[in-house]
């Protein structure tokens, strides 16, 4: 009898103590390695574009303190847009609460708990079989990265010469060399006048020579390290004009490795009678700023406005993204309709060239014929910014190099049928 008290008594102080952790302590398995999957497991895996794996409780306790750390500070997981300005499918974006766990386990000395058993530690293998209906297209030939221990910027031409008009329904980069490929760009032309850009560097002045007149599509995609395949909702796809050929423009990371990259591009293409919706670019640019000139002197600070005019006919929009280079500083853009409503559609209060993104409205926003798009940049030429690319800094106008700049808003935008706001978006 005594015995069986004694063990209920060790029973019960286990339970006591087991209760009192789930309540009060948090533990990796159970509560923190959900956030990491949710939140950074698409970019810190073995081989990922992160420097580092966050697969394992190992992998995360190691760096703790760092990853309560920047969570903290919201630098990661890296999502520039602010969440009060616009809503975004696409957001990246922990809760107070979260971060609060993050935090709390740390500080309560990282009880690591047992694994559950729908523990996902690691991130599926990528499938690197073609899927159907896809074509990839590569960098012609390998590129001898540059290995003077600083940016490399480069052209590349990527023809394709598609003898029909197609529909693009998705999109996706495939760095060649993860290590060193820090961002792209994809750029559409049809002139067929640019493929001589092969290989040039953004250094090389000739480089104005193409940029005479917009390409056909200028912002087909930005890649940037974590932001994988770009899809169109199901039944929405892009024309893709027959004799296309694609540019990329790369950015490469500075090293005095000697290396090579080999890149490519994956497209997703549709027939034409599987397109229930056509998706179209419009972009604003430096032609539609009201306070022009478009320049920035050395040593100064300058906020800019585009405004698009009074908008003729219903749109819906799909997707919004801002362009701009280093010396950017913050964006925001919205719609006013004819009623006088204001509709908030993106701001970056903090500008981060390294992480441009497509974002991606949740449902078609509309937006009703007679309104005007407004959008105002600030740029910062001073040298008190710390990735100025001219030390000291120089006058800054117009261009697409890195140490040019721009101003953009570019839109996937699809015409207006009515029920589009409430329409569900399949991917
Ligand atoms: C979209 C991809 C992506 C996601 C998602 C992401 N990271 Fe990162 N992370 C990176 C890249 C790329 C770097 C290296 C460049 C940098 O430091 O900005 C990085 C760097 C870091 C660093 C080092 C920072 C420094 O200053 O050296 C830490 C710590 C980190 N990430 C933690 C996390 C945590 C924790 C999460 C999830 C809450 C997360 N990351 C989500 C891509 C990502």
């Amino acid at each position: 009898m005594r015995k069986t008290i004694v063990i209920l008594c060790i029973h019960i102080a286990l339970y006591a103590k087991v209760m009192q952790g789930q309540t009060l302590q948090p533990e990796y398995y159970r509560d923190i390695e959900p956030l990491i999957v949710r939140h950074c497991i698409d970019c810190h895996y073995d081989g990922g574009p992160a420097p580092f794996a966050l697969s394992t409780a190992e992998q995360v306790k190691k760096r703790a303190g760092f990853v309560a750390y920047v969570t903290d500070i919201r630098y990661m997981p890296p999502w520039k847009a602010n969440p009060d300005f616009g809503v975004h499918r696409n957001a990246r974006v922990m809760t107070d609460e979260e971060i609060g766990l993050i935090k709390s386990w740390v500080e309560s000395g990282m009880k690591t708990g047992r694994p559950g058993k729908k523990t996902k530690s690691k991130k599926a293998a990528k499938n690197i079989s073609e899927p159907p209906n896809t074509v990839r297209l590569f960098m012609s030939k390998d590129y001898q990265i540059q290995s003077d221990r600083k940016d490399d910027f480069r052209f590349f031409y990527l023809p394709y010469s598609n003898n029909r008009d197609e529909f693009i329904t998705g999109i996706e980069f495939i760095a060649g060399n993860k290590q060193r490929v820090h961002h792209s760009r994809i750029m559409v032309d049809t002139s067929g006048m640019v493929a001589g850009i092969d290989g040039l560097s953004e250094a090389d002045t000739s480089i104005y020579r193409y940029q005479k007149k917009p390409l056909a599509d200028e912002f087909l995609y930005g890649w940037v390290p974590g932001n994988f395949t770009f899809r169109f909702p199901k039944g929405f796809g892009k024309k893709l004009h027959k004799n296309s050929g694609f540019v990329l423009n790369m950015h490469y990371s500075p090293s005095a490795l000697k290396e090579t990259d080999k890149s490519s591009v994956r497209l997703t293409l549709e027939k034409s009678e599987n397109i229930r919706r056509e998706v179209k670019t419009f972009i604003l640019r430096e032609n539609d700023i009201s306070n022009k000139p478009f320049y920035i002197p050395a040593e100064s600070e300058r906020t800019f406005y585009i405004s698009s005019g009074i908008i003729p006919q219903d749109l819906s929009l799909l997707t919004v993204q801002p362009h701009a280079h280093l010396l950017g500083k913050s964006f925001r853009a919205f719609a006013i309709t004819p009623d006088g409503d204001l509709i908030p559609l993106i701001q970056i209060d903090k500008w981060d060239f390294n992480w441009q993104t497509t974002y991606e409205f949740p449902r078609l926003l509309h937006i009703p014929a007679g309104s005007v798009i407004y959008m105002e940049g600030t740029y910062d030429n001073t040298t008190a910014n710390p990735v100025n690319p001219n030390v000291p800094p120089l006058d800054v106008g117009y261009g697409w190099r890195t140490v040019d700049e721009m101003m953009n808003l570019i839109f996937y935008y699809t015409e207006y049928q009515p029920g589009d706001e409430n329409l569900v978006l399949e991917y």
